[in-house]
């Protein structure tokens, strides 16, 4: 497609229509195009737009609003993400991952013979950080996980969607209430703080944006680590390089990410007047999937791109996405992927899958490209 149909519009088996965008610069260029509007065709501002009462309050988070709404509500929590209040956490997220690698190392020693790297290691190390962060009780996390998958699956039914959505809702709404009678040194109290002392945000907003700061702990920085380890696994020859200079890290984080699309394949915008893209009209109130993965292996822009190499410049791909929703979480995805990677590396040098790579399932979702399990053991 990106040779012959690089801007082309097809049917979705549940019947929209979708405009697909897969060469690199045309979908760089439509993720900067203040045309294009995350607010689905303008439902979420629109006076006319009667809210589902669960989704609804959840729904209307940064990732989904455009300017000057998306500026007012990225502002309240930029501060807590850039890239030098980010370096403070280091100490941090090194601790965790001795803790969680101290515990893998020890089933191995009693006799597992397979461990799946994400319940040990992928998922409690992004998902603890994030809980600290936001201030909510780490014990909860197993909740989280459930409710967090029921709603980016794909094959889900609509009631545990519904359901999932609901009781994080009403955890949420008890959260903010607890943190409101008894603030604490985190980023719930300093949101509740900034909602009740001024007109910064609303109280739906408020909820939203835990719910997207949770979510996004949850399920984003997991796949790195997993699919990441599954790419080097599967390459021998670059994890070598690897293991012989860790000073590669940090690149072959970057490489990683372009590698593997830890977040998804697509990110969807729509448009509100005719916009052209890559030399195609689409018509005003179009839905456009930007797909970020298949930019990523454009070898227009990378060459030799379907190959991983850790030593490559892969800076500019767009795995984080591109323009005003870049990533916030940025600087703390690649914080922890590079602690994760260089922990690994030097604790389990035999490191090995315990399954082979083609029998591994992806989870069925079209908001998240993720393994389900990744069954490892020391070879
Ligand atoms: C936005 C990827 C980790 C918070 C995004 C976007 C992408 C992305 C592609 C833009 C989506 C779009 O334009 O439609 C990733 C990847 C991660 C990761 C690959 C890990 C490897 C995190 C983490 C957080 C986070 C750990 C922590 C809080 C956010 C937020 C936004 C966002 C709040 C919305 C920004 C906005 O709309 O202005 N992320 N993310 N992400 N990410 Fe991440």
């Amino acid at each position: 497609m990106r040779e012959e149909g690089p801007v082309t519009s097809v049917v979705l088996p549940h019947g929209d229509r979708v405009w697909l965008v897969t060469r690199y610069a045309d979908v760089r260029a439509a993720l900067a195009d203040p045309r294009l509007y995350k607010d689905w065709a303008g439902k979420l501002t629109s006076p006319d737009w009667v809210p589902d009462a669960v989704t609804g309050y959840l729904s209307v988070h940064l990732l989904n609003a455009d300017p000057p709404d998306h500026t007012r509500l990225r502002k309240l929590v930029a501060k807590a993400f850039t890239a030098r209040r980010v370096a403070g956490l280091r100490p941090r997220v090194e601790a965790i991952t001795a803790e969680l690698l101290d515990a893998m190392e020890a089933r191995f020693a009693a006799g597992e013979d397979a461990v799946d790297l994400i319940e040990a290691f992928a998922f409690p190390l992004p998902v603890t950080v994030i809980c600290e962060l936001l201030g909510v009780p780490v014990g909860d996390r197993d909740k989280f996980r459930e409710w967090s998958h029921a709603i980016v699956a794909s094959d889900g039914d609509p009631g545990s969607f519904r359901a999932a959505g609901t009781a994080m809702f009403y955890y949420f709404n008890e959260l903010v209430a607890a943190k409101r009678a008894h603030p604490a040194d985190d980023m719930i109290s300093a949101l509740v703080e900034a909602r009740d002392a001024g007109d910064s945000l609303n109280e739906r907003e408020l909820i939203a944006m835990l719910f997207l700061l949770l979510v996004a702990g949850h399920e984003t920085t997991t796949n790195l680590i997993a699919s990441g380890v599954l790419a080097l696994l599967t390459h021998p020859d670059q994890l070598e390089r690897l293991r012989a200079d860790q000073s590669l890290l940090p690149g072959a984080v970057e490489e990683l990410l372009r590698f593997v699309n830890p977040l998804n394949h697509a990110t969807d915008r729509f448009t509100l007047e005719p916009v052209e893209i890559g030399g195609v009209l689409i018509p005003a109130r179009e839905w456009v999937l930007c797909v970020t993965s298949s930019a990523n292996l454009d070898p227009g822009r990378f060459p030799d791109a379907e190959r991983l190499e850790v030593e490559r410049e892969a800076g500019g791909h767009l795995a984080f996405g591109h323009g005003i929703h870049y990533c916030l979480g940025a600087p703390l995805a690649r914080l922890e992927g590079e602690v994760a990677f260089g922990a690994l590396l030097s604790r389990f040098p035999s490191l090995s899958l315990a399954a082979s790579a083609s029998t591994l399932r992806w989870r069925p979702s079209s908001l998240i490209h993720g393994l389900e399990t990744l069954p490892v053991r020391l070879a």
